[in-house]
Order: structure tokens, then sequence, then C-alpha cells
């Protein structure tokens, strides 16, 4: 959160008078410059779900506050990558940031990386159950422990798998080095396949495929486009292995201090702002999975049922083996969430 006054002001000072100013009972005129400016900080391309997102919460927020609070978005990893927004939103140099799920685990939070699991979801009605719930709302709160505020989930969609050679059966994996996020789980995924899982920062990807650093990786359509993941990968098959969802973070220090009613505010536009993204997620895969057909420069594979439960056999032991990273306790509720509604 940046301040525009033309000197400093002590922070509590303009706190306060940001406070007050929000309680004010003065029309909702534009204003030149805003007050407040919320620092919005991720790792994807705008053309995503998630990026998105970000930007319908920007226009929200600007709109009704007047242009009182501001939101300055920072795409593609500009300001932070996977290695140091955590980091840096605890320590207050952005205000929000919106990590994969995947990423939470190495944080501290491994719970999170529930949501790794795969063959977990059967559709997207099936991750609302955990996102919706009870078990979303703990999950979240653990997110205090840490100075953060978890402020809501939201999609991508399913993981497909891509390499230079086709993926289609367990085999088909064995020697690959294989992209992953910093998910124990997603690890473990991997060398269930018989193949080498290499942990790399979201923006190094592309660059890792193109060198020969890694053979191949995992994600939805939408991020293997935007990032022209295509240009280096000859294969894509449509395994639907696995969810990408995110949750969106600020720090604590900001969110106490906000009055009620920017709070109120920021929480609404957000709020709306997931609800968007959801609303688009598939049609940004489908999308881009139209484009990349149209490229022509990557065989998609569509797996065939028998193939896809011969992926699922192989990967099942995961939850087994980490069943004591992700809690005895999560897994149970878990599974009761999703099978007991
Ligand atoms: C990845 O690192 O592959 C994804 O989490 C990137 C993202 O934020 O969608």
């Amino acid at each position: 959160m940046s301040t525009q006054a033309p000197r400093p002001m002590p922070r509590r000072q303009w706190l306060a008078a940001c406070a007050g100013a929000a309680l004010l009972p003065v029309a909702r005129a534009a204003v030149a410059q805003p007050q407040i400016t919320l620092r919005f900080s991720h790792v994807v391309a705008e053309e995503t779900p998630k990026g998105l997102a970000a930007n319908r919460f920007k226009v929200l927020v600007e709109q009704r506050s007047g242009g009182r609070i501001g939101v300055q978005v920072f795409p593609n990893a500009q300001l932070y990558g996977d290695a140091d927004e955590m980091q840096a939103l605890q320590l207050g140099a952005v205000d929000l940031v919106a990590p994969s799920l995947s990423k939470f685990g190495r944080i501290g939070l491994p719970e999170f990386e529930l949501f790794d699991l795969p063959f977990l979801f059967d559709d997207l009605a099936a991750v609302r159950r955990i996102t919706l719930g009870p078990l979303g709302q703990r999950l979240l709160q653990g997110l205090e422990r840490h100075g953060l505020v978890g402020l809501g989930y939201f999609d991508n969609g399913f993981k497909q798998m891509s390499a230079n050679r086709a993926l289609l059966a367990p085999q088909d994996f064995v020697g690959l080095r294989m992209r992953v996020q910093a998910s124990q789980v997603i690890a473990a995924q991997m060398r269930a396949l018989g193949a080498r899982p290499v942990t790399l920062a979201f923006s190094e990807t592309r660059l890792a495929l193109a060198t020969g650093v890694v053979n191949g990786t995992e994600n939805p359509v939408s991020n293997f486009w935007t990032q022209a993941m295509h240009q280096v990968q000859t294969d894509l098959s449509l395994t639907n292995h696995g969810y990408l969802g995110y949750a969106v973070v600020t720090n604590q220090r900001l969110w106490h201090y906000l009055g009620m009613e920017d709070r109120a505010l920021i929480n609404q536009a957000l709020q709306e702002a997931l609800g968007f993204a959801n609303q688009i997620a598939d049609a940004q895969n489908d999308n881009a999975l139209a484009a990349l057909r149209q490229a022509g420069t990557t065989r998609v594979h569509t797996l065939s049922t028998v193939q896809r439960e011969h992926l699922r056999q192989a990967v099942q032991p995961v939850q087994q083996q980490l069943a004591s990273r992700l809690g005895k306790r999560w897994l149970q509720d878990l599974h009761n969430a999703l099978h007991n509604g």
C-alpha cells in the first residue's frame, strides 16, 4: 500500500486520515489521486483467469471508491515470483497475492497440498465442496499463523501433461525431468510415474523447457499457451489429472488497519472478481486449447478411459505416501466433504 501524499506522512497518522476520510459523508466524487494504493502482484500473464480476476478487482475497487483507493496490478512476476511473493506480502512490500494452492506447503501449510492429490476432483463441483465449505475456511484460517489473511479461492482449471513425446501411459513418463510447482504431493505424483520432479518457479519454466533443463511439465492450457510453452513442447496430453486453483491473500497489518467501510468495499469487489474468474476460467482454457490446435506446433492427445485409468492407478499410492505430511485429520475431513456432502 503506498500513499500519494506530497511528503511522507507517518503511517499511523496517514492510516487514521484514511480511516477518517472513509467515514466522512462526502460524495464519492472521483479524486485525482488515490489516497491509498493496493499493490497486487502475481506470476501469470494478464490473459489468464488470475490475470483477468486481478484486473477486474482493480476496476471494481477504483470505480466504487471514486478513485480514492487505487489498485496497481503487477502480472508476470514483474515484482515478485514464486520464491519471494509470499515473503514480500508478509513484509508489506505488496498488499495482495494469489498463489496457486500448491505453493502454500513451502510456507509451512502442507495441508493446502490436499488440492494437489492427483485425480482427487472429478469436476469443479467437487472443488466447490471444499473451497466453499468449512474445510476450505479452516485451511484459510491457517494463514493467520503467518500474519496473513486468506480472502477467497478461485479456479484456473484442470492440469494437462506436456513433453516432447506423447504421454499416454505411465511408462511414457519414465526418465523425464518434469517441472513441478513447490509441492511435495506433485513431486510424489511425478515420481510415481517414473519421472524426476524438478521444482522451478513458474517464470523460469518456459526457458527451462527451451534449454532442456526439464523435458516436460504440467499446467492448465491457459498457462501453457500464455507462456508459449507450445513452442518448445511437441506433445500435450489432455490428462485432467489434477486441479490448479488459487487463494487470494493479504497481510494482517493492512487488513486490520483498513477502516470497516474500505475493508467491506475491497472484500466485496474481490468476491465479485473471484466469481467472474470462475465464470471465465473454463472458457479461457478452452480458448487456449483452440488456439493451440490452430497453431499446429503441438500434438494434442486425448486419452481413452482405459489410458486415463492406468495413469490414475499409477499415482494412486501418492495419498498414502504423503498422509503424514498432509495430516490424517485433514484427509479424513477432505474425503467426508467430498463423498458425504
Ligand atoms: C505454476 O507455478 O505452474 C502455477 O501455479 C502458476 C499460476 O500461478 O497459475
